[in-house]
């Protein structure tokens, strides 16, 4: 019996994820196809015969945490040959075999359509001399069925519904290390929600680069998956992202009143206030434009909680058009905002533009543009105080022994309760909104 074979049976598993949640899938799903393989999970890489890096190349700074994170394997793989290092996600699509340069001991480069053959390509690894790289996109991405059994009392879980993306923002690498939008059909996805749902799941999150778009080109839209997932038993909640302005239509906007289990909660970024820094990134829509679908939407479902994404130093940005930014914040009033100063992306076609907005400038701009927001949140959570909410409880919260759970907006509330409780939704009175958490007691009448 070799090595590789003994790792088959019963080899240790352990995974590293970056970016955003779509990789969390993918590293959920890449556990899923090791563990019939025979593999289990570790959370010590020191025990590991396998490590896996899903890696992400949005921006450049995460990139170099790959390149980091890789580079602190070296020493474990010194010391146990035969352990198999594995970069998987979107900094392996995007540099493929180029990345062994600098990290010549990694085995396995792993493409994002390409998960499928990991275990294959694992009990092989030990076999060659050389690397393995796959990187070739795929016309159907097998990996997006994989159905991964929830762990018992897991009360979420996500579904992908497309992969890839076809809007090329200028700024974006997403295209080019994601490949084109593709959807899954939509009786695939009733089906796996159905599944979820069976298993105990009572709210799923879907995913995709531009959910909105679901179904282009193909049979069914977005609506309609909507409408179908709220009609399977068990499912109390549905959540999607990420949606973008252009393709966010009045029918979409809808279903946040007409569906009772789509929760009050959107994630829409916006990425800048300025008309023109919009057209430089080639996002398809004007700010006027985004604030009126905000307004539609509030005066159909006024308990909407709104969070988005918002790039700040991005190329030509005057202190005007930084400007115009605040003032949509301050227009829109969101619950949360995530912000990145803006880095320039290989292949993208900003990539071109001069990243003429200094350094110390991006700092300041991402500065005030956070303080603002925190404000603003806390403001937001304050308001929230000596209301009632349902409150879906998810676990144990970190600190104290607290019970742990969100509210349909998507609001993080902490209260005392039984560990019986996980997995119901409860009414709980919120006593105290905090910067990032609600606190509150269960409530009796
Ligand atoms: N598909 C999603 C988000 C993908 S990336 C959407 O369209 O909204 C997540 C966020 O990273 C983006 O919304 C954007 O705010 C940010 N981002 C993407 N490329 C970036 C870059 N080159 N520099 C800084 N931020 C970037
Ligand atoms: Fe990137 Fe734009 Fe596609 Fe989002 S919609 S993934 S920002 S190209
Ligand atoms: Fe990063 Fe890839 Fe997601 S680049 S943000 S992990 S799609």
């Amino acid at each position: 019996m070799t090595m590789r074979e003994q790792n088959n049976q019963g080899g240790k598993l352990f995974i590293r994820t970056f970016g955003c949640q779509m990789n969390v899938h993918d590293s959920e799903q890449m556990t899923k196809l090791m563990e019939d393989a025979g593999y289990s999970l570790t959370g010590q890489a020191e025990d590991a015969d396998v490590i896996i890096v899903n890696t992400c190349s949005v921006r450049a700074k995460p990139e170099q945490k790959v390149f980091s994170e890789v580079g602190r394997f070296r020493l474990l793989k010194e010391k146990k040959p035969q352990l198999v290092i594995v970069v998987a996600g979107c900094v392996a699509q995007e540099k493929g075999a180029t990345m062994l340069a600098k990290l010549q001991f990694v085995d396995i480069v792993l493409g994002t359509h390409n998960i499928q053959e990991l275990p294959s390509l694992v009990a092989r690894a030990g076999e060659k001399a050389k690397p393995l790289v796959r990187t070739e996109f795929q016309e159907r991405v097998e990996s997006l069925g994989i159905i991964v059994a929830p762990a018992p009392k897991t009360t979420s879980a996500f579904v992908t519904i497309m992969q890839g993306c076809d809007n090329f923002c200028s700024y974006c690498i997403v295209p080019y290390v994601r490949g084109r939008e593709q959807s899954r059909p939509l009786q695939e996805i009733i089906e796996e929600v159905a599944c979820l749902a069976q298993a105990g799941i009572k709210e799923v999150t879907l995913l995709g680069q531009n959910v909105n778009s679901y179904g282009k080109g193909s049979n069914g839209n977005f609506v309609r998956l909507l409408q179908e997932i709220n009609n399977v038993q068990g499912i109390e909640r549905i959540r999607f992202t990420t949606s973008h302005p252009k393709d966010f239509s009045p029918e979409v906007i809808r279903c946040f009143a007409e569906l009772e289990k789509v929760c009050e909660h959107i994630h829409l970024p916006f990425q800048s206030g300025s008309n023109r820094i919009l057209a430089m990134m080639g996002r398809g829509y004007t700010r006027e434009e985004y604030t009126e679908k905000i307004k539609t939407l509030r005066s159909l479902c006024p308990e909407i909680a709104l969070s988005a994404d918002v790039i700040v130093g991005f190329p030509t940005e005057t202190e005007a058009d930084f400007q115009d930014t605040l003032a949509l914040m301050e227009e829109i009033k969101f619950d949360n905002l995530f912000s990145f100063k803006y880095s320039p992306r290989p292949s993208t076609r900003a990539w071109n533009f001069p990243d003429d907005v200094a350094a110390l400038t991006k700092n300041d701009r991402l500065a005030a543009l956070q303080k603002k927001q925190m404000a603003q949140t806390l403001a937001n959570n304050k308001a929230r105080e000596g209301k009632i909410e349902a409150v879906l409880v998810e676990g144990f919260a970190k600190k104290k022994n607290d019970l742990t759970g969100r509210t349909r907006d998507n609001r993080v509330v902490n209260f005392s309760g039984e560990e019986d409780l996980i997995g119901q939704t409860v009414p709980v009175r919120i006593r105290v909104g905090s910067q990032n958490s609600l606190q509150g007691e269960l409530w009796r009448r």
